[in-house]
């Protein structure tokens, strides 16, 4: 065992109660009233980072959330990584249904409960940890590190592709570093190399110009909820594929091979269904379920409203109705043309009777990295001596736009190295994450940069 990986199992729990601090702070980025919290998570970081030895350490004000930088410069010869965070966190909502309260991380089986456990206090901040053992060892660095880290990832980092662009020299980098996606399974690590993107929309339905009397109307009105209904129910037919002209177009399909390694992985479909409590699953035919979660686009309601809501039976004709809906996206669709396509779509469904409006939130879009990137094949090596398992190549479901970013602005990889799980509840109440893959977390980073030292003095 090595010096660095002694260091790391001696402080756990000091790192631990660390990163419980962090987790004590309600960053929530949505919540304008959490705004001076999420400011105090983002200090919590630079302190740490300047406590760890970090230099350059510096907190960069923007108009939104601010963004945390720092490095260490160990040689111009050795590989420059990027490591990339999100100290913001979802709202806890619906706070009711947390066992134990959500910024009072809580130890149970072997997991933290907190929100951010996982998403992405917990993960992010293994990479701080594994630089700090071997800078309070006094071991040589064996890469030169640089850190991003941001407040805004959880409302689509609006400020960090502009600070990426203008802070273009400071963060040039070999390849970014980012835990921020989940494991295969427990104790089976994995790299994700694929993302989806994302186009949000919300659209708004209005008919008559007040909420009416559903007796004394209804029949000769049109009611903006039925027909915001069928506008959605239209949207996507029962074999799960979605009714949106131009929609596939720039879908790349899958290759056999792709097709052939996703069936490869090792999936119980039965134990996915007894964890979401559910006795059958749906999607898009002729795709199996990891590749429905993970290849192909989707389009979900995400929230719906209008009318009466409360307790009883009101009769009433609303005036208005409105939905949230997302739409994952895979390469090579981009956001900006399925927004498009999407509001067309909606319009073309929508009778002259009600106005409808369409507004697009924050996008993003999908990523799939190649294999043969020789960062992933270092971060492999990693976490197979860390885990003393092989890693398994899988893509996921889920967005973190600025992957594409950096590859378009910065022109490099990124290498997603989730220790979390999906069972970790992301975004739910209850959300938690396993202080043992915490622990693993802190060691596979810091082999990461040893073996990445490594293969790059290999390929000269
Ligand atoms: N950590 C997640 C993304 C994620 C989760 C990727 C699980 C892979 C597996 C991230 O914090 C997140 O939630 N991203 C948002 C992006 C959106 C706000 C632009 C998402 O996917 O909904
Ligand atoms: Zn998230």
């Amino acid at each position: 065992m090595s010096d660095i990986q002694d260091y790391i199992d001696q402080h756990i729990d000091t790192f631990q109660e660390q990163l419980f601090e962090f987790l004590r702070i309600p960053s929530v980025s949505t919540d304008r009233d959490k705004r001076n919290d999420v400011r105090r998570a983002a200090l919590f970081l630079t302190e740490q980072l300047e406590e760890i030895g970090l230099d350059k350490v510096t907190l960069h004000e923007t108009a939104g959330h601010p963004i945390v930088t720092a490095e260490k410069m160990v040689g111009e010869d050795r590989p420059t990584v990027l490591i990339y965070g999100h100290y913001d966190v979802q709202p806890p909502d619906p706070e009711e249904l947390w066992t134990t309260p959500p910024f009072e991380p809580t130890v149970k089986e072997g997991r933290v409960y907190a929100r951010g456990a996982s998403d992405d206090k917990g993960q992010s901040f293994t990479h701080l940890k594994s630089v700090e053992a071997f800078l309070k060892t006094g071991s040589a660095l064996p890469v030169n590190v640089k850190y991003l880290l941001e407040g805004e990832e959880e409302i689509g980092s609006p400020h960090l592709v502009p600070f990426i662009e203008e802070h273009k020299e400071a963060l040039a980098c070999d390849m970014v570093l980012i835990s921020d996606t989940a494991m295969f399974d427990e104790d089976q690590p994995s790299i994700t190399f694929g993302l989806r993107g994302l186009a949000y929309m919300e659209v708004h339905v209005t008919g008559p110009n007040r909420d009416l009397h559903s007796g004394v109307f209804g029949g000769a009105v049109e009611n903006p909820v039925n027909v915001l209904a069928e506008i959605i129910g239209k949207l996507k037919g029962e074999d799960g594929v979605i009714r949106i002209d131009g929609f596939y177009e720039d879908v790349l399909p899958m290759t056999p091979e792709e097709r052939e390694a996703v069936k490869a992985l090792p999936f119980d479909e039965e134990e996915y269904k007894r964890d979401l409590g559910l006795t059958a699953l749906h999607g898009e035919q002729g795709y199996s379920t990891l590749e429905r979660a993970s290849a192909r686009p989707t389009l979900d309601v995400n929230g719906i409203w209008g009318g009466y809501q409360k307790e009883g039976a009101k009769t009433v004709l609303p005036a208005k109705a409105g939905a949230k809906i997302s739409m994952r996206l895979v390469p090579d669709q981009d956001p900006d043309k399925i927004a498009r396509l999407f509001e067309r779509q909606v319009r073309a469904l929508a009778p002259d009777t009600v106005t409808v409006e369409v507004e697009a939130h924050h996008g993003g879009y999908p990523v799939v990295i190649d294999l043969d990137f020789y960062g992933l094949k270092a971060a492999a090596k990693a976490f197979s001596d860390v885990y003393g398992k092989e890693v398994l190549f899988s893509r996921e479901g889920g967005s973190i736009p600025i992957v594409a970013d950096f590859k378009k602005v910065l022109g490099v990889n990124s290498i997603l190295m989730g220790f979390g799980l999906t069972r970790d509840a992301l975004h739910s109440p209850n959300e938690s994450f396993f202080l043992k893959d915490f622990h693993r977390g802190i060691k596979t980073s810091a082999r990461f940069f040893e073996v990445l030292a490594e293969m790059a003095s290999e390929q000269g």
